[in-house]
């Protein structure tokens, strides 16, 4: 009787202490050890990938528990929207791994075949203009780097077909007399068509949302057509509004296309506001254009006086909403889109360069060392958004406590900090945290970083994944990440091939250099144009605020 239960409690013992150490030498030697961590990154993106091409190949839209899709255009043709959007993360696994080269060697050909002979933008459908320029010509653009840079397959395809669409989309920009594009337009006719709600009115981040994809366009083709469209949408905005003066460089998220002026007054980071402020920095990172930089300074300071929050009761950094403009109050609720903000600030800040080496440069001021603060703030903020929920993936919307009341029915997290209300509930596996953390990660070394990032991917992988009869991997979004279990939906969004796996594998990779690359806001990278051949081309600003 003693004896055994000393014997069990023995085993017992050792059990609990191989449980802690072993599994604490694992998890701590996994983000360590970060070839092996790609690898299990690079699995998941081939399940995905897998079963995609599998029961849903070719189509837009793909709904992996049914295994039903169809396709954006109302006219049925394919647009590419996943295959386009996922093809250059295969070409950034397939350079760095180890395991799956050829496995994505061969999906990469097939994609190129894919694209080449059945892939034409010449349909009779009227398609939003900011999504398919960040997504269709985005990932079309970055193909075609990779495809130079790793010499694999045929650069040309990609550009003559980013070409072909480009110029599908640039009939849009004749219509009004602003400058600025109406919403959508058909690929075919090119007749433009403004927003069918919002009284017409286009979200401020769509048309302040093309500058990247247009400019590399100019610079890869030497024609500064795309360039000069593109560019063509801020002197309104600008100049009609009084962006700097009357709003501090914080823009309302609608704006009417024909005059310029701004719809309302509801000014957020979060959807129809975001990428006007990320757009801003990345042309100034992408072309040196100091114009773009004073822009984004601007904005910058307007945030920081007007949209800063500090939750009750730990006080971590947000950024707020203004419904009701400047001098309204300040709305506590943030959206899981605005985490890409930790990222922004710190390239605003370090232009890319390791923070130690930025802290030593003469563009270093005080102003960057308090958006490098306020970066690494926001980051841990966004960290927090999925470390307290019970699944530890993060909502899509969420309520920091600034004292008022929480609602009944609001989920509140154990730390007490923010809440989440039964409508936004769901996580729809979005990129903007792992991106941030991938960028403070490469901007310090700090191995937080990549802890945080570790515990993210198991989490998808732990509560988006299905197992399927035939026993394969499928990764779905949630209706509710709050329950446990949680709540699958029969859906999946091309963002997590092209975004949040692109991101986790970035983080995990040893040799990044942010001074070389941009990423467009679908996670696409453009490799940081040079100065003096933008000025042979001509190829330069052409307006001032
Ligand atoms: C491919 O990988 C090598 C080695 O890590 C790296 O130096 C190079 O920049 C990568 N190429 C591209 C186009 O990203
Ligand atoms: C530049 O592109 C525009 C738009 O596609 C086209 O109309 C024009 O002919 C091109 N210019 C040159 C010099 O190729």
């Amino acid at each position: 009787m003693f004896g055994q239960g000393l014997i069990g409690l023995l085993v017992a013992t050792l059990a609990a202490f191989y449980y802690l150490y072993g599994q604490q030498s694992s998890r701590a030697s996994l983000y360590e050890s970060s070839s092996e961590v790609r690898d299990e990154i690079e699995t998941v993106f081939l399940e995905t990938w897998r079963d995609y091409s599998l029961h849903g190949w070719s189509y837009d839209v793909y709904s992996p528990l049914s295994h039903s899709h169809r396709n954006m255009p109302r006219s049925g043709d394919p647009m590419g929207w996943i295959i386009v959007d996922a093809l250059d993360t295969m070409f950034m696994m397939y350079n760095g791994s180890t395991t799956h080269r050829n496995e994505l060697l061969k999906d990469i050909l097939e994609v190129q075949v894919w694209i080449d002979n059945q892939l034409s933008y010449n349909i009779d459908a009227e398609v939003n203009i900011f999504e398919t320029t960040i997504r269709m010509v985005g990932g079309l653009l970055s193909a075609h780097y990779y495809s130079s840079q790793l010499e694999m397959g045929n650069p040309d395809i990609y550009l003559n077909k980013a070409v072909d669409l480009c110029d599908r989309l640039a009939a849009a920009f004749d219509t009004s007399e602003s400058g600025i594009p109406y919403s959508s337009v058909n690929l075919r006719t090119g007749q433009a068509i403004k927003n069918h709600v919002d009284d017409g009115a286009s979200s401020t981040a769509e048309f302040t949302t093309l500058q990247l994809e247009f400019k590399y366009l100019s610079f890869l083709t030497k024609n500064d057509t795309y360039w000069k469209l593109a560019e063509n949408v801020y002197p309104a905005l600008y100049q009609s509004n009084k962006l700097l003066d009357a709003y501090h460089g914080l823009a309302p998220i609608y704006t009417y296309p024909d005059s310029g002026r701004f719809m309302g007054q509801n000014i957020r980071f979060g959807s129809r506001g975001d990428s006007f402020y990320e757009y801003l920095l990345k042309q100034y990172l992408f072309t040196h254009e100091k114009l773009y930089y004073d822009l984004y300074r601007q904005s910058m300071e307007g945030m920081k006086r007007h949209l800063i929050g500090k939750s009750r009761p730990s006080g971590y950094t947000y950024i707020g909403e203004k419904p009701f403009g400047l001098t309204g109050s300040l709305d506590p609720k943030m959206d899981h889109l605005v985490c890409f903000m930790g990222g922004l600030l710190a390239m605003g800040a370090t232009e890319g360069y390791p923070i130690q080496e930025a802290r030593k440069k003469a563009l270093w001021d005080s102003q960057r060392e308090e958006d490098w603060k306020l970066a690494q703030e926001l980051t841990h903020t966004c960290y927090q958004m999925y470390h307290q929920t019970p699944s530890g993936l993060a909502a899509e919307i969420v309520v920091f406590n600034d004292g008022r009341p929480i609602p009944d029915n609001a989920w509140l997290s154990p730390s007490g900090d923010f809440y989440i209300k039964p409508a936004d509930r769901h996580n729809l596996q979005r990129p903007e945290t792992v991106e941030s953390i991938m960028f403070l990660y490469h901007l310090t070394k700090d191995d937080k970083y990549r802890q945080w990032g570790y515990e993210i991917f198991s989490n998808f992988v732990k509560h988006t994944c299905e197992v399927l009869d035939d026993s394969h991997n499928i990764y779905l979004s949630l209706k509710d990440c709050v329950s446990l279990p949680t709540i699958k939906s029969d859906n999946i969004e091309s963002f997590w091939l092209a975004e949040t796996l692109k991101y986790l594998h970035l983080l995990f990779q040893d040799d990044v250099d942010l001074t070389k690359v941009i990423f467009n806001t679908e996670a696409h990278p453009f490799p940081v144009l040079d100065v003096g051949q933008l000025r042979e081309l001509g190829l330069k600003t052409g307006w001032s605020p």
